[in-house]
């Protein structure tokens, strides 16, 4: 089954094709980040007229990437939700216009399980279930167990800000840049010996929830009380976010016996945290290649292939902005 997979859910507008679920052909991706780093944060109505203007060149390139013809395709596949309401249109409407168009079947994607299943696009073996699953992106931090395809438990989420956001926020006090990931990740390379110790959140031994608000709050404070330099202040704070997420995972893995962790969203795109993580976990760890932890649209259409299969096509889809993937 060969889909055209469409994301336009925050700031990346992107469409890739994929076959079967796993063979990636192309993975077209326009980014806004330096449109929005001027406001240190993405702008929704800025990023929806963006998504208007990127869209159709998008789909294009990727289609003659992949080295295919409209009429080859089997599906369209479409970020649904959750995300922000004037982007998601976008795309979405896209989609159901060339479904319409091409006379294709239009499938509408969970934005977190395209996350999920950018672990099924690296040609390696993939990942067996039940696998626990952290997804840590600028809009979500969720520890869930996929018991099977599309069958996901809700274990833990954050209880404020989500763990790439916490990154965002961390480097604009910092004055480091948008986004504050990738930033944050490479002003801690340069830091000195000892980094400020910062707080984690484990809020009691039973919970498999984040809080990364203190944490936030704590970079601003050494940032403002004391003369640490910023690349020390980075440092601690991504030890910290990363000695919370793995620990959580780490825990979770082994209580519930799942034979692997499944890492991916926008976060899992960090260094230490996949280094970590390795190192810590009694089971195997996948985490894409960083250029599909970050949204894309590949992501989608590997998503797609397994919602098909479980029967979830629809041509009278809606944006979901607030599209809970477990309960
Ligand atoms: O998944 P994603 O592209 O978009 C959402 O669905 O939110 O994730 C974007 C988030 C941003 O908050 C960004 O700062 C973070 O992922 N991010 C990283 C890294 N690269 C991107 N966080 C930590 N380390 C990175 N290398
Ligand atoms: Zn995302």
């Amino acid at each position: 089954m060969l889909v055209l997979g469409i994301e336009t859910s925050c700031d990346e507008t992107a469409a890739g094709v994929v076959a079967d679920g796993r063979r990636m052909l192309s993975n077209v991706v326009a980014s806004q980040a330096a449109i929005h780093a001027r406001y240190g944060g993405v702008v929704p109505e800025v990023a929806s007229r963006h998504h208007i203007e990127a869209m159709l060149p998008v789909v294009k390139a990727a289609l003659a990437e992949a080295k295919c013809k409209p009429s080859d395709l089997d599906a369209i596949a479409v970020t649904a939700g959750p995300g922000l309401a004037g982007s998601l249109l976008v795309g979405l409407n896209t989609a159901k216009s060339l479904a319409y168009a091409w006379d294709k079947p239009l499938i509408g994607v969970n934005h977190l399980e395209g996350h999920i299943y950018a672990n099924w696009l690296p040609e390696a073996e993939p990942p067996s279930l039940p696998a626990v699953v952290l997804i840590v992106s600028g809009g979500h931090s969720e520890l869930l167990l996929a018991e099977a395809h599309g069958v996901y438990r809700l274990l833990g989420r954050t209880r404020d800000d989500a763990a790439g956001e916490a990154f965002d926020k961390a480097a604009r006090v910092l004055g480091l840049g948008f986004p504050g990931g990738p930033t944050i990740e490479r002003a801690a390379r340069e830091a000195g010996p000892k980094p400020p110790r910062l707080p984690r959140a484990w809020l009691g031994a039973a919970s498999h929830d984040f809080s990364f608000s203190g944490l936030k709050t704590a970079v601003a404070r050494v940032a403002a009380e004391s003369d640490a330099p910023r690349a020390d202040i980075a440092a601690g704070f991504q030890t910290a976010v990363v000695d919370v997420l793995t620990r959580k995972a780490v825990d979770v893995a082994q209580q519930t016996g799942a034979g692997c962790i499944l890492l991916s969203g926008g976060v899992a795109a960090n260094g230490p945290l996949r280094e970590v993580m390795r190192q810590r976990s009694p089971v195997p760890v996948f985490v894409p290649p960083p250029v599909l932890c970050t949204d894309n649209g590949a992501m989608i259409a590997a998503a797609a292939h397994y919602c098909a299969e479980a029967g979830r096509a629809a041509l009278d889809l809606d944006v979901r902005v607030s599209w809970p993937i477990a309960g």
